[in-house]
């Protein structure tokens, strides 16, 4: 009865590959469109997400035109100059030498913002944590970010911009929060590790020292006072 549930081996083992290759990625795209369908087929992992109350909040911006590029990439340099400013030494050489967007470079960008007023849901799961209607976004870009994977697509998030200069640029309403500004892309090879750990800024924590048994350990303590220093 239980193996009914469960996916093939095959199956359940490739969902488990596009979990552990998925790469954020922000070089390497090739210069060839997405097609039309292929993007439907990720908005539609998108909307497929878990949603509290089933508000689905979710709303997704396709950007292409070069203008409106430009205008986002103007912004993330002006938002990583003062990111820049806040780390000194040596941090801040490494900081300066990674890539942390390609805004210009991937043929598809994706603006996903979350719609904080929707009545839809009817506020259940909300009166308690009303932050879940832009967890609920995070799901849905989850959800695209695996699909993509599997379709051989690279997605990077960028986070590095100032959330009101970017509802200008897209002509984002005020009720309207953006969540995420991705950058999409055929690429050719995706890498074995994170780009933050090849270029020696962070390193993954391993699995057991981020779990504990009944109630919180403060052995997690440890781990953030090692990265503060460093
Ligand atoms: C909420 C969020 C925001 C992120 N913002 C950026 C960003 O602005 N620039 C960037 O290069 N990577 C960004 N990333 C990607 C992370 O750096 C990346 O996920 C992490 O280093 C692990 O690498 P991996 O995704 O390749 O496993 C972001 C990821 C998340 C989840």
């Amino acid at each position: 009865m239980r193996e009914g549930a469960a996916f093939e081996v095959q199956e359940r083992d490739a969902v488990y590959r596009a979990i552990a290759t998925r790469r954020d990625v922000r070089r390497g795209f090739l210069d060839e469109p997405l097609p039309d369908a292929l993007i439907h087929r990720l908005l539609s992992a998108a909307h497929s997400a878990p949603s509290v109350g089933l508000m689905q909040p979710s709303r997704f911006i396709l950007v292409r035109d070069q203008g409106i590029r430009r205008a986002v990439q103007a912004a993330f340099l002006q938002a990583n100059e003062r990111a820049m400013a806040t780390y000194a030494g040596e941090r801040r050489e490494q900081y300066v030498s990674l890539k942390l967007e390609g805004i210009l470079e991937a043929p598809q960008n994706l603006c996903v913002v979350s719609d904080l007023e929707s009545e839809r849901g009817h506020q259940l799961g909300r009166h308690t944590m009303p932050e879940t209607v832009i967890y609920s976004t995070v799901c849905a870009i989850q959800n695209l970010w695996l699909a993509a994977r599997a379709e051989g697509v690279g997605v990077g998030w960028v986070s590095i911009l100032d959330p009101p200069r970017l509802a200008e640029i897209l002509h984002i309403p005020a009720n309207i929060v953006p969540v995420a500004y991705l950058c999409l892309g055929y690429v050719d090879h995706f890498g074995t590790e994170s780009e933050l750990e090849r270029y020696g800024w962070e390193s993954r924590i391993p699995l057991d020292q981020v779990i504990s048994y009944d109630t919180y350990s403060g052995e997690h303590k440890a781990d953030r006072v090692e990265s503060a220093k460093a």
